[in-house]
């Protein structure tokens, strides 16, 4: 008798099995075959379908359209220095996680600056801005193997490439304020 009680007590009651479902139901409701049912010949539908059709091409569109569009220089160096102190914190905090996800973003971020400036045609600083997002990569290649002395390595040559552009590229305006030397 008591070995039945317990039984039933481990699997699940028939409430929590509603539930369930009842989740299952309200984030994946089934589109396919309420489409499937209505499609014969419905004007209705056929309307609701091209409305789909164009709101479909419209978010395809903006997400193709987003990232060919230019970040301004500024906001792409921002996110670059915000990532660079990011693995740099988070290399003091010896968190690895943390430095991957951080070089990631910083990889991304001179991958942006090769474009800007090979479209401002600048061949050596886009080739510092490739080098930096290949050492960016290097810092979570070498994390993948443990390896903190070659992260700590790449990490440093990345910090290379921000003098060297920054000796070719930048300037201090007269009210302090860092400027482009090629005004793009
Ligand atoms: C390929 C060139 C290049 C590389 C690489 C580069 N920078 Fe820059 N950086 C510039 C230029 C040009 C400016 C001045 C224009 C500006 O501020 O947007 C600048 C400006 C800055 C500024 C000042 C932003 C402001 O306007 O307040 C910071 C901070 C900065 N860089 C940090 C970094 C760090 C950190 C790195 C490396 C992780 C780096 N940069 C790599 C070219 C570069």
């Amino acid at each position: 008798m008591t070995d039945n009680v317990r039984t039933e007590s481990e699997s699940p009651t028939p409430t929590q099995v509603n539930e369930k479902s009842d989740m299952v139901s309200k984030w994946f409701p089934r589109p396919q075959i309420q489409i499937k049912e209505r499609l014969p010949g419905s004007a209705m539908n056929k309307k609701a379908m091209n409305r789909f059709a164009i709101l479909l091409s419209a978010v395809v569109l903006t997400v193709a359209v987003t990232p060919a569009a230019e970040r301004p220089f500024p906001e792409i160096m921002k996110a670059a220095y915000a990532a660079n102190g990011g693995v740099k914190k988070a290399m003091t905090d010896k968190d690895n996680a943390k430095i991957s996800t951080e070089a990631i973003k910083l990889k991304a971020e001179f991958k942006a600056m090769e474009k800007y400036w090979a479209k401002h045609g600048k061949a050596d600083a886009a080739g510092w801005s490739k080098m930096a997002s290949m050492e960016a990569g290097n810092i979570v290649k070498a994390l993948k193997k443990n390896d903190s002395a070659k992260a700590d390595a790449a990490f440093k040559a990345v910090g290379g490439t921000c003098k060297t552009c920054h000796e070719a590229y930048r300037e201090k305006g007269a009210d302090g304020k860092f400027l482009n030397k090629i005004k793009g």
